[in-house]
């Protein structure tokens, strides 16, 4: 058979789809777009699902794509057979209504015979038990030998995951081995044995099975196919592994010089070197396409293959950050076909050197504490591990369960899943907002979502706030409605309408809708699943009813708030790339008629003086006046005329560029000013980091920008107003402040030490004598622990033989402290002894040593007591 290249391959299928007048789409992000019921795109056919049941009308009839995939079902077994990948390429053609079986058919059996010339006596077919059309297809317009036919069950040849559509299959089998088989049973454990390889599935799409599990007949039916690239370079190349195709083989060797062992030396280690080349790939693709490393949902998926590769690059004896030189060789052998993957590799690369970095710091400590764990268990003779020790290591080391669970699995022991899921449960309550159950299609069930797709919305309001329409639906949570009434929230819809439905980050309009009937408060428009637009509302008054023609006013100032904020953020993500360089890319956008929110790859926090140059950038070009234009065009020619455009977005076949003049270009559909000028002010209120290499800035335009200038203007006026300035001396007059305040901190602690130093004569002259013994029992207010001590330490040296014993207020508390003389000691002084009684009489306790204690109390009011206690325990002591 002759050799063919997996790129080259991948382009003989879509020309010859093409050739059959379908046209190509480039893959569809591994994100889904509206579609909660799946975490990754799994299969060529997901991202065309609105096609399928109809909800939105395709591009052409007939498609053809080689699609990204991600499937992690598996994943135990990656590395381990030589058929299981995380990530894979399904290409696939799609009819939508358009030819059916009695095309599909002979086309694939020419592909495959012609174009890729497979020897027909190493070709078997497999059809639906009870597809005798499929039967017939086969036997008379191919020329195939119907022996090579065998029918199968629901089990091998009846399509469907989950709901959704659906319908029976026939697929087409290479044989690996030598000889004739001629039944099914032998086919069957042929097919186990890995010598017959199913490579091409056709599935005539013929139901939309529900959630009761009814297979709703599709009104057209619909083809849908899918051949597994990496499957049929394997075949193309006479190997059989998905390893060791050429394209992943590259990849596969790279690590494996880096790792410095050999492909097919050690079957443990062959594993790891399989799962590193699997798992990068995945991740380079999930990055490319906007997903981040996360705890949560598709983010956790990168995050666990991403730590699984370099937890196996460790088993290789890899000690360095490699997975970066991995991704290097993913995007040198897949650029060709994805060449968002060259523009973005310096992004890819940053973001997987960052979690890798940061999973190194912790995986051996975590590696030598599961091994603590792993002894202690089998020196009790244990073999589960508890689920909030594995729960550390998910929380604290960053182990993924699964992870830690594969680490003990070569130990023959497991994790408490239940006990790990309660903590990760409780931990996840905290910060997780519940992610709704949606059906496999992601339709949300309301009516709303259930529009025909013959039904069309017309959005009609660039550089237009108002028109008239007629309704065509109306809607409530649970049905649909001929008439709305005062009171009642609802949903309309026109056949067009000035209202912007939320897009592309921007904030759906607000305004009215107006009939000869009533009227209606639109707090909100968005588009519906199938992408057609929805006015939400209020009735205001009297009643709205379908059919009537409607009078549509968007809210004008709010939408010139929007665009000024809008066409700000264009600016500003070009101000970004010049000030900050080109690896600067939007992640993110939010804009409302309030403020921006933009979000960008980037890797430091932004210095004051760069968020000055970008914010004086952006306002130079505001105060130049630039047009703002919009124009469509293909998409070939927006990336030639240099448009930034969002990389994981999917654009149809035209699209629209917003440009300001010469100084910005994007793609975009959403609403602008007419020149720059009328922006009026740019002004960046907040620049912060959202995650690894993502920052965040939060800026205001026009009136809003002005008022927050004015808010600090009038701040100015109040702190000069205050410390009695002028605004041109307020500096000078704070550093001047400054310095009084430091004098005056100076005097008064002169002061205090020349009022302590009066007052000792004072105190040394309220002593009392009791026995031979000099008592001092004295408040003196305001004095600090500290200096309480210096001066109790004075008049012990001034009083001869006795003790003291000093009480002051600071700020509604009491400081205590007591001294004696060495000789009064042996008379029965103990200032431990004292201070602990006297301390209980003004709310405090303490003690200390015979010549020396102090402590605290709560209850200055009771000084006097206190005063008078010292006395009486004085005496006591001396008895
Ligand atoms: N949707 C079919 C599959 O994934 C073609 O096998």
């Amino acid at each position: 058979m002759k050799y063919i290249g997996t790129n080259e391959l991948r382009e003989l299928y879509l020309k010859f789809f093409e050739s059959k007048e379908h046209l190509r789409l480039g893959s569809f992000s591994l994100v889904p777009k509206n579609d909660k019921s799946l975490l990754l795109i799994n299969a060529g056919m997901a991202p065309l699902k609105p096609y399928f049941t109809g909800l939105e009308t395709p591009p052409r009839k007939r498609i053809t794509t080689c699609q990204k995939c991600i499937r992690t079902g598996d994943i135990e077994n990656v590395g381990k057979t030589s058929r299981h990948g995380t990530f894979f390429e399904m290409l696939g053609n799609f009819s939508f209504g358009d030819y059916f079986k009695e095309e599909v058919i002979p086309w694939a059996w020419e592909f495959v015979t012609e174009v890729l010339q497979i020897p027909k006596d190493k070709l078997y077919v497999t059809i639906y038990l009870e597809d005798d059309e499929a039967f017939d297809i086969w036997s008379k317009k191919t020329d195939i030998d119907p022996k090579r036919i065998f029918r199968l069950g629901k089990d091998d040849n009846f399509w469907e995951i989950g709901v959704g559509p659906c319908g029976p299959c026939t697929e087409i089998h290479f044989d690996r081995g030598e000889g004739p088989i001629s039944n099914v049973e032998d086919f069957l454990k042929a097919s186990d044995e890995d010598r017959i390889v199913e490579f091409w599935n056709l599935v005539f799409t013929q139901f939309d099975k529900d959630e009761e599990g009814n297979y709703n007949r599709l009104e057209h039916p619909n083809i849908d196919t899918g051949m597994g690239l990496e499957r049929i370079a394997t075949i193309m190349q006479g190997v059989d592994n998905i390893f060791e195709i050429d394209t992943v083989k590259n990849i596969l060797g790279k690590v494996s010089k880096l790792a410095n062992v050999a492909y097919g030396a050690d079957k443990d280690k062959d594993v790891s070197l399989r799962i590193i080349t699997d798992h990068v790939k995945s991740v380079t693709m999930m990055i490319s396409d906007g997903v981040q490393p996360s705890n949560e949902g598709r983010g956790y998926v990168l995050r666990r293959l991403l730590r699984r590769a370099a937890r196996h690059g460790r088993l290789l004896g890899i000690k360095d950050l490699f997975l970066t030189e991995i991704v290097a060789s993913v995007v040198e052998n897949y650029k060709g076909a994805y060449p968002v993957l060259e523009e973005k590799q310096e992004y890819i690369e940053k973001i997987v050197s960052l979690e890798e970095e940061r999973f190194n710091e912790t995986i051996d400590s975590g590696m030598n504490i599961l091994s603590d764990y792993i002894e202690e268990m089998i020196a009790s003779k244990e073999n589960i591990l508890k689920g909030e020790k594995a729960f550390k290591l998910y929380d604290t080391y960053g182990f993924p369960i699964e992870l830690t669970e594969e680490i003990l699995e070569e130990k023959g022991m497991k994790v408490d899943k239940d006990a790990f899921k309660k903590e990760m449960e409780e931990q996840r309550q905290r910060a997780r907002s519940a992610r709704g159950e949606t059906s496999y299609m992601g339709n949300d069930e309301k009516p709303i979502n259930k529009i025909e797709s013959s039904v069309n919305t017309k959005f009609d309001g660039y550089g237009k706030v108002e028109l008239k329409s007629n309704i065509i639906l109306l809607a409530d949570e649970n049905e649909f409605k001929e008439v709305i009434v005062k009171g009642e929230k609802a949903y309309i819809v026109t056949e067009k309408t000035p209202f912007y439905a939320e897009m592309g980050g921007q904030v759906g309009d607000k305004g009215y809708i107006i009939t000869s009937t009533g009227e209606a408060f639109v707090y909100d428009t968005k588009n519906n699943i199938g992408g057609k637009i929805i006015h939400y509302v209020e009735v205001l008054n009297g009643e709205i009813k379908t059919n009537q023609e409607a009078t549509l006013k968007v809210d004008a100032r709010r939408r010139k708030n929007i665009a000024r904020n809008h066409t700000a953020t264009h600016m500003l993500h070009k101000a970004l790339k010049d000030v900050l360089g080109s690896h600067v890319n939007q992640s993110g956008s939010y804009v409302d008629d309030e403020r921006l929110r933009f979000d960008f790859s980037h890797f430091q926090a932004l210095s004051l003086e760069e968020i000055e140059k970008i914010e004086k950038l952006v306002n130079d070009k505001i105060m130049e006046v630039l047009n703002v234009g919009t124009e469509v065009m293909t998409l070939e020619e927006a990336k030639n005329s240099g448009a930034m455009a969002l990389f994981d977005d999917k654009y149809k076949d035209d699209v629209r560029v917003v440009s300001v003049g010469e100084f910005s270009k994007e793609l975009c559909g959403g609403t602008h000013v007419i020149n720059s000028g009328e922006i009026g002010l740019f002004k960046i209120v907040s620049e912060s980091g959202v995650a690894a290499g993502i920052r965040r800035i939060e800026a205001i335009t026009g009136i809003n920008a002005m008022r927050h200038m004015e808010e600090k203007q009038n701040l100015l006026k109040e702190v000069c107003a205050m410390l009695k300035s002028s605004e041109k001396d307020i500096i000078k007059r704070i550093s001047q402040l400054n310095s009084e305040l430091k004098e005056k901190d100076k005097e008064i602690a002169e002061l205090k030490k020349k009022l302590t130093q009066g007052s000792e004569n004072d105190i040394l002259d309220s002593a009392k004598d009791i026995q031979g013994i000099k008592v001092i029992a004295y408040e003196i207010d305001g004095v600090d622990a500290n200096s309480l001590r210096d001066l109790g330490d004075k008049l012990r040296n001034k009083i001869g033989t006795g003790v003291v014993v000093l009480f002051s207020n600071v700020g509604g508390k009491v400081n205590l402290v007591s001294m004696a003389t060495k000789d009064s000691l042996d008379k029965g002084i103990h200032c431990g002894k004292i201070i602990k009684e006297v301390a209980s009489v003004v709310g405090g306790g303490g003690g200390g040593r015979p010549d020396m204690a102090q402590a605290g109390g709560k209850n200055p009011a009771a000084i006097k007591d206190g005063i008078n206690k010292v006395y009486e325990v004085v005496e006591a002591l001396l008895k």
